[in-house]
């Protein structure tokens, strides 16, 4: 039988089983020395002052809005092609998400998101989508004309690079998500706000702790949103190992490249820009010519015990939950091609050059038949 080869797998090491246990054997298991050390280590490795743990992205973007005072009516401009939580924060502390298409590296169109700023805008809040970074000047250079925030989303970008310093190290804040198929992950959900405010890391402490000053004094009516020491321990253990387990995601892109090469009918995911970017390819995307293929490519992949994904095949601004907010929404021409040609092929460190061929010779195969 063929060996079935996953969309994605979690770095696993005998050292991290052996923190684990440590840390249980420690006795204490929420918010001590382990989280208080990632949260230095994160904020050293993105280049930011400070990192503020929560219990997931999600989590802690919540925190951040409020934090930041996000003011019912308040519009956020992102990118529709995101997973659906990227724009869950922003409804519940009372903003609206207002949908901009993409460009053609699949990320947020900065002249999109120029032409939909409004009296009521108050930030941009792109994402940095299969770990490729968006176009940061084009909307810094935006945020600051219009005098709006920007938010990275980290999620799946964890270690990319613009113009050689981290994606996060940009916005007013960032987040990241250690959710498992993530490229630093916990065995668990978690996340992380990254800023330079130190009043915002402040608050957003407080708050993901019942607000609490001290152990018996409630500054803030607060949430339990809080990070627990194991995962901490293992996430420390991740980040050590972060850069060069994105150098085996990089690896396997260009195997992806060469495999792919010149096949027709198959768009590759866009290639780094030299001085700018440094993608760390959470995903490995690739684009059919014809929107009648992609089903039948992954049925046919699937037979091959080949895992694929589609992230995302309906995109926010025609999902259900939106349409019962707001009404339908304006179509985003680009996005809503793309959502029905993408495909998501296996993509992990450990991927071995004998299993990306496997998955070319296949996709190869496919096209002709
Ligand atoms: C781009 C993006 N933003 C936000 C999230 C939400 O992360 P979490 O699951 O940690 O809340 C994810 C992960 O699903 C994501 O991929």
């Amino acid at each position: 039988m063929a060996e079935k080869i996953p969309l994605s797998r979690v770095y696993q090491s005998e050292t991290i089983d052996r923190r684990i246990l440590e840390v249980v054997k420690g006795g204490n298991y929420i918010l001590g020395p382990e989280c208080k050390a990632f949260e230095k280590e994160l904020a050293e490795f993105f280049g930011v002052q400070h990192a503020v743990l929560s219990s997931s992205w999600t989590a802690a973007v919540h925190l951040l809005h409020l934090a930041q005072g996000l003011k019912t009516g308040d519009e956020i401009l992102v990118p529709s092609l995101t997973a659906f939580p990227t724009i869950e924060p922003m409804i519940h502390a009372g903003g609206k998400p207002v949908f901009c298409d993409i460009d053609d590296t699949y990320t947020i169109d900065p002249a999109d998101a120029r032409r939909k700023i409004t009296g009521r805008t108050v930030g941009i809040l792109p994402v940095h989508l299969y770990g490729r970074p968006a176009d940061i000047d084009a909307l810094q250079q935006l945020a600051r004309e219009h005098g709006l925030w920007l938010i990275e989303d980290c999620a799946q970008a964890h270690g990319a690079k613009w113009k050689g310093k981290r994606a996060g190290s940009y916005g007013d804040h960032a987040a990241i998500s250690f959710y498992p198929s993530k490229n630093l992950t916990v065995y668990g959900d978690g996340g992380a706000v990254l800023t330079n405010d130190a009043a915002i890391a402040q608050k957003i402490s407080m708050l993901r702790n019942h607000g609490r000053k001290d152990k018996y004094l409630h500054e803030k009516v607060g949430f339990n949103l809080r990070f627990n020491e194991i995962q901490a321990a293992v996430g420390r253990e991740q980040l050590k190992m972060l850069d060069e387990l994105n150098s085996g995601r990089r690896r396997a892109a260009e195997w992806y490249r060469r495999e792919l090469a010149g096949v027709k009918g198959v768009a590759l995911p866009p290639t780094d820009t030299p001085g700018k970017t440094e993608s760390v390819y959470h995903m490995f995307v690739i684009r059919l010519d014809n929107h009648d293929r992609r089903e039948s490519l992954a049925r046919y992949l699937k037979e091959k015990a080949i895992d694929t994904g589609v992230h995302y095949p309906v995109p926010n601004h025609l999902q259900p939950a939106m349409e019962e907010l707001y009404g339908k929404l304006p179509p985003l021409p680009r996005t809503e091609d793309y959502v029905k040609r993408i495909l998501s092929l296996p993509m992990f460190p450990a991927l071995r050059e004998d299993q990306v061929k496997t998955v070319a010779d296949a996709i190869k195969q496919f096209l002709r038949s």
